[in-house]
């Protein structure tokens, strides 16, 4: 939700502040906007754009010179899609500039007494007011830190702010509370942005800003102090990919690419944390919460879209091997249920970016229960990764494509050895966890077959089905959450409608919908469940309907039945979802692009929804 990027130094700031925006493009794409201060000529200049950053550079000089520049990329909360809306922002002198990522919940009362106070407006959004307030509370008499101090504490909601005052032209402010914000720091050089990618410009030392903090950065040095508490620790870091993984490279799009990184994103996550002879796994992240853990009789796991879809899996996973009592909750229903909890019940949360509101909401919540709490995350050092008790790093990679594709086999990779984790502190024996360790293992070499195997495939089912409307994807079991997966990544790259459902549930209303040429996908693989989920195949078939069905290899049985089959490897039940969902990513991508869509950048979307 908004990307901000902010530059100091002695290179021109420019091209890395809009550099910086195209890599945090996937967190909003309504909008556009820079300040560069020319610091020779004492000039400010500054330039907004609807649309994508490429509208923006359009109409840019790129040679505009100046070595402190500010920059957002806008997933539009409070006012339309327009110019006037798109940030920075700014006072009515034009000396005071922002750009905002997050919320500001009591703008109406805030705008409504400072319009009382002859302050002009000139956007619909919540982020203007910020810019008045300074201003005012500057010509109250408060210094320029006491106004910013005093505006924060004023405003209520979430933010990542970026702050440039012409009074201060040496100098970026910048503040958070519950919006990410992180500080790259170079050699005489500073970087602030919402995320790595853009800091990894310059440099891969980080400082990990928390909820409070105010910096003030020069290009020779920064100073962070809290409006919330007196002592405030950062933590420093260091980037822990490569910029070559937040390119292309030979790829079209981000989301093909990342599809065909799912083998090494699972092959990352599971790199030294097996100990397949001891049947068991190392997952140092929770060494310290071990003895807690041996404790725990129920489970409270939690996420949103695809990483609750995980999460879902995760349900019949700790069910089955650890007989640990498991509820998969959306987090968004969760922070407002009234769950019966105990000292021995353990909150999971899951989310690729580390970031998403409600998310987080529940985890905050639950920690005032005493709950212990894990965060499986992919971003190392995000505000889930350093709220929580402990964690397991999925090592996905940057997922740039707004869609998660990688990091959902990733997240499902880290519940798996979870799973064995507490079923090894509990009842599974040595001989069963060494099964699944052994196929787990080799499981990102059957991926890759996957991959090799359907990727025409998937390419030419797109095509032939690309008269659809509506599809319902059914699944049973561990393959439920894998339609639920597939037919959201299918609706939220082509705007096609899909439904996902247990395939048990067809017939108590969906199968009304069944018509002749009405398609739906089956995820069948040969398993416990594989007769029941053939009958349901069998009721659509006789309503006419059409069936693309995913099975394991060499099981030739449905060719007569289904319209189409797509043949996965042969693995255990349990890791069958890491397969069943390759081609129904595949399917999604090739489908959104024959319709012409922004696979990466949906509409309306944004990557990491950091608003409620
Ligand atoms: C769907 C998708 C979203 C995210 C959801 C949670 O393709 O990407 O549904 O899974 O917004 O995001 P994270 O995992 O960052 O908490």
């Amino acid at each position: 939700m908004c990307g901000i990027v902010g530059y100091i130094g002695d290179k021109q700031a420019l091209p890395i502040v809009i550099k910086g925006l195209e890599r945090l493009e996937y967190r909003g794409y309504d909008s556009a906007g820079i300040l560069i201060y020319d610091q020779r000529k004492k000039e400010v200049y500054f330039e907004k754009q609807p649309g994508r950053i490429k509208n923006l550079t359009r109409v840019i000089d790129p040679d505009t010179p100046g070595t402190l520049g500010i920059g957002h990329t806008r997933w539009a909360t409070h006012g339309q899609v327009n110019k006037a809306n798109a940030h920075p922002h700014y006072d009515c002198q034009k000396k005071i500039f922002v750009v905002h990522n997050g919320i500001i919940e009591n703008f109406r009362e805030i705008k409504s007494s400072l319009i009382q106070r002859g302050h002009k407006f000139s956007s619909e959004t919540d982020t203007e007011v910020f810019p008045h307030l300074l201003e005012e509370l500057i010509k109250e008499g408060l210094s320029y830190e006491q106004a910013i101090i005093q505006s924060l504490k004023k405003i209520r909601g979430s933010f990542a702010f970026l702050i440039f005052n012409k009074d201060y032209p040496d100098m970026i402010v910048a503040a958070r509370l519950s919006s990410p914000l992180i500080l790259g720091l170079g050699d005489k050089e500073f970087i602030l942005a919402s995320d790595q990618t853009a800091i990894g410009l310059i440099t891969n030392k980080i400082v990990y800003l928390n909820d409070g903090d105010i910096v003030f950065v020069n290009k020779n040095k920064y100073e962070i102090k809290s409006f919330l508490s007196e002592d405030t620790k950062n933590y420093e870091g260091i980037i822990d990919f490569s910029s070559a993984e937040t390119e292309k490279g030979r790829f079209q799009n981000y989301m093909i690419k990342e599809i065909f990184d799912e083998p090494k994103a699972v092959e990352d996550t599971l790199r030294g944390r097996l100990l397949i002879e001891e049947g068991d796994v190392k997952l140092g992240g929770l060494d310290r919460v071990a003895s807690r853990l041996k404790e725990i009789d129920n489970i409270l796991i939690t996420g949103c879209g695809t990483a609750f879809y995980a999460a879902k899996l995760a349900e019949y996973f700790f069910e089955e091997y650890a007989q640990i009592s498991t509820k998969a909750e959306i987090a968004s229903e969760l922070r407002y249920k009234m769950p019966v909890v105990s000292e021995k019940t353990l909150l999971i949360s899951v989310s690729q970016s580390g970031e998403t509101a409600d998310t987080l909401a529940v985890i905050k919540n639950f920690k005032t229960k005493g709950i212990l709490t894990i965060g499986i995350t992919n971003v190392v050092g995000s505000s889930i990764a350093r709220l929580v008790d402990a964690g397991i790093y999925s090592h996905a990679g940057p997922e740039l494509a707004v869609a998660s594709t990688k990091a959902f086999l990733a997240q499902t990779v880290d519940l798996i050895l979870l799973m064995i984790y507490l079923a090894r502190q509990r009842k599974i024996n040595v001989g069963e966890a060494k099964e699944i360790l052994t196929e787990l293992d080799q499981i990102h070499k059957k991926i890759q077959e996957t991959i090799v195997d359907n990727d025409q495939k998937a390419d030419s089912l797109a095509e032939k089905y690309l008269f659809a409307k509506d599809f319902l994807y059914i699944g049973r079991k561990y393959n439920f959450p894998i339609a639920l997966e597939g037919s959201l990544k299918l609706k939220e790259i082509s705007y096609v409608h899909a439904e996902g459902l247990a395939s048990g549930e067809i017939k108590h209303g969906p199968i009304a919908l069944i018509e002749e040429g009405f398609p739906t996908i089956i995820i069948a693989p040969q398993d416990s469940v594989y007769e029941k989920t053939i009958s349901n195949l069998e009721e659509i078939k006789a309503r006419k309907g059409k069936i693309i069905v995913i099975t394991t290899k060499g099981n030739k049985s449905l060719e007569k039945l289904a319209d189409d089959v797509i043949y996965i490897p042969e693995t255990l039940e349990l890791l069958s979802p890491l397969l069943s969902i390759v081609p129904l990513h595949l399917f999604a991508y090739y489908f959104a692009k024959k319709l012409g869509r922004d696979v990466d950048r949906p509409r309306n979307l944004a990557k990491s929804v950091t608003v409620e």
